[in-house]
């Protein structure tokens, strides 16, 4: 007798807190559209990110101080709507978690409207209070810390390595831990060297989510544009697994040439009727007599 299967579900926080647990290490990745929600979905990616990378990858800003709720709303739904199994993060775009309340009002705002399980949010020490506000709220916090690419302006605007220094070290591990103790159910370390990531890591009970932070982390997440290779660079902490930008190139352009040929589209991609209806409908089937040329079939322009 065959086991019933399961009926897919969602996964929650406690799900992600268990593969922690039981020592599986967590993959999550971006994804701002529908159909490669779907496919991650499908893969068994447990942790899907709608970062806000979304305004660099795919709005083409310039950076994603730039994002609108709006515009992270809008993405999303769509990756909601593609998954049933992941448990979806909505990136708090810059300056919608200043305060309390800003938290709290966008914070619900990617759950309620938005679909998502969960949000992040840039930044240790500074945010601690706003992560422990929306954890009390009943919202999972998902906190990022290292190089936060929403203060780039105040971290001197360049994307650099961060807690090379004693001081930054070890600010770095005062950001992470407060980060814990207000609630978060994991935390992002980005650009992060791979020895003080692992020494976090160590020191931590919920899972650190590495990107540019080396092996030593509980997961890790790339950027989907990154993993594809459809990028114009690849950054040097990633490892693209496909390549994308090559294959649609090619696609394209041998598409191009094919339509300039004529060979597309093809009989096999071509729909035919019947050459006596279309004889007919162009009054020149046999029932046709002149005057039913007028009355039923269709005249070229040039007989007008
Ligand atoms: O916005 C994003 O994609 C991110 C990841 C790089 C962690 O914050």
């Amino acid at each position: 007798m065959s086991a019933t299967p399961e009926p897919t579900r969602r996964l929650t926080v406690t799900d992600i807190a268990r593969l922690h647990a039981d020592g599986t290490r967590i993959a999550m990745l971006t994804a701002y559209d529908f159909p490669t929600a779907r496919l991650l979905d499908e893969a068994g990616i447990p942790l899907i990110l709608v970062g806000d990378s979304l305004g660099e990858v795919m709005l083409g800003y310039d950076s994603t101080v730039r994002v609108t709720m709006a515009e992270m709303l809008h993405h999303t739904k769509a990756v909601v709507r593609g998954t049933e199994r992941a448990l979806i993060v909505g990136d708090m775009p810059f300056l919608t978690y200043a305060t309390v309340d800003e938290a709290l009002e966008h914070a619900g705002m990617f759950l309620q409207e938005g679909g998502a399980q969960a949000v992040k949010v840039e930044g240790g020490v500074r945010s601690a209070k706003i992560v422990e506000a929306l954890v009390r709220s009943g919202i999972p916090v998902m906190g990022h810390i290292g190089w936060t690419p929403q203060a780039k302006h105040g971290m001197g605007g360049k994307v650099r390595v961060q807690g090379k220094s004693v001081e930054q070290a070890r600010a770095l591990l005062h950001d992470a831990l407060a980060i814990q103790e207000a609630g978060a159910f994991s935390i992002v370390l980005e650009l992060v060297p791979g020895q003080l990531a692992a020494a976090i890591t160590e020191r931590l009970r919920i899972p650190t989510i590495g990107i540019g932070a080396g092996a030593g982390c509980s997961g890790q997440v790339l950027v989907i544009t990154d993993l594809l290779g459809l990028g114009s660079f690849v950054p040097r902490h990633a490892r693209p697994y496909a390549h994308l930008r090559e294959e649609i190139l090619e696609a394209a352009t041998k598409y191009a040439a094919d339509v300039a040929a004529g060979t597309f589209p093809g009989p096999e991609e071509t729909v035919r009727m019947d050459d006596i209806v279309l004889e007919e409908a162009l009054g020149r089937g046999h029932l046709d007599r002149p005057a039913d040329v007028v009355a039923g079939g269709i005249p070229l322009d040039r007989d007008l």
